[in-house]
């Protein structure tokens, strides 16, 4: 007789990210190689759902299943599988909630990955998108993928349509890095989504859908500076602005420092720049916009980053 020893725990880390890149809100995404989470899933002998979290922010992320985005998604994870089954769930958060670097993407993609191993239940990249977009209702109020299918499949995403969802990945051009700033400003994602308009002006929509469409024709010349001129957005960045101040300034001190785009990251606060490795110093972008912050009295956080691998197991005990 055979018999199958279940998994007992699985322990996975999820990338930051970084949503939108300027024209491409909701649809474009790139994963980083700076910060992650970290995530321990373990199976309890009771039917409890137990979260704690530890690190970064961890005092304001709710505990209850049901409001925490990791819960959320090991909830909907025990639902597919059909089981009932008790869990603990340890967070250790390497990305500050609320910097818009796809702080909940992260745990919600680490948690997604852990619970199809520990549930042996074999979801696809797609479907494992599906489950941790939903974990970003704790946090954003929608479920909205960029963040998540970047957390998921690591390097720079385009999601094709929601329903049914699609996701391209496409590799960007080798000296395509990434200088941030991640200033000491709260921004609520679920704010930042409720400023935004309802309805768009035609001439804004066509200014958009040229620069997005000059991102992805940058990546096919694998040209930085093209992919660069396609960071202008004329939508969702105006209306962001009041809730980021010296937005403007930080941008022209991104530029001037030699990056070939700049724009905010995901909802804010921090501003992501892209930067031709192969012809400047991305620490000296990411530098001048700190200095750019500090001269209007706000203390920042730089960080270089290239683009990152997705979410994965680095632990399995049985
Ligand atoms: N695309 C989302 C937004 C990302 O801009 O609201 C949130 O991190």
């Amino acid at each position: 007789m055979v018999i199958t020893l279940g998994l007992r725990a699985v322990e996975t880390i999820a990338p930051a990210t970084s949503a939108n890149l300027g024209a491409g809100f909701d649809v474009f995404g790139v994963a980083l190689d700076t910060l992650s989470d970290r995530v321990i899933v373990e199976r309890r002998k009771d039917d409890i759902i137990k979260i704690e979290v530890y690190g970064e922010g961890s005092s304001e992320i709710p505990l209850e299943p049901e409001k925490n985005t990791a819960g959320l998604v090991a909830l909907e994870m025990l639902k597919r599988a059909g089981e009932k089954s008790g869990l603990s769930i340890k967070i250790y958060k390497g990305i500050k909630p609320g910097s818009g670097l796809g702080s909940s993407a992260a745990s919600a993609a680490a948690t997604a990955v852990a619970m199809n191993d520990l549930l042996g239940l074999n979801l696809t990249p797609t479907q494992l998108i599906e489950v941790a977009a939903i974990g970003e209702i704790a946090s954003a109020g929608s479920p909205h993928a960029d963040n998540v299918s970047a957390a998921i499949m690591g390097g720079f995403i385009l999601i094709v349509s929601r329903d049914p969802l699609e996701v391209i990945k496409m590799n960007l051009p080798r000296n395509a890095e990434f200088a941030i700033v991640l200033p000491e400003i709260k921004v609520d994602t679920r704010i930042a989504r409720l400023v935004l308009p309802k309805q768009v002006d035609l001439t804004n929509m066509v200014h958009n859908i040229g620069r997005a469409a000059t991102f992805i024709a940058g990546i096919a010349l694998n040209s930085v500076e093209i992919m660069g001129k396609g960071m202008i957005d004329a939508v969702i960045e105006p209306a962001r602005a009041h809730l980021i101040p010296g937005l403007n300034h930080v941008k022209e001190a991104a530029l001037k420092a030699g990056a070939a785009g700049v724009a905010i990251s995901g909802a804010g606060p921090s501003i992501i720049a892209l930067v031709d490795s192969s012809r400047r110093d991305v620490r000296e972008v990411a530098l001048a916009m700190k200095d750019a912050f500090m001269e209007i009295g706000i203390r920042s956080r730089p960080l270089c980053a290239r683009p990152g691998e997705g979410a994965r197991i680095i632990r399995r005990e049985l």
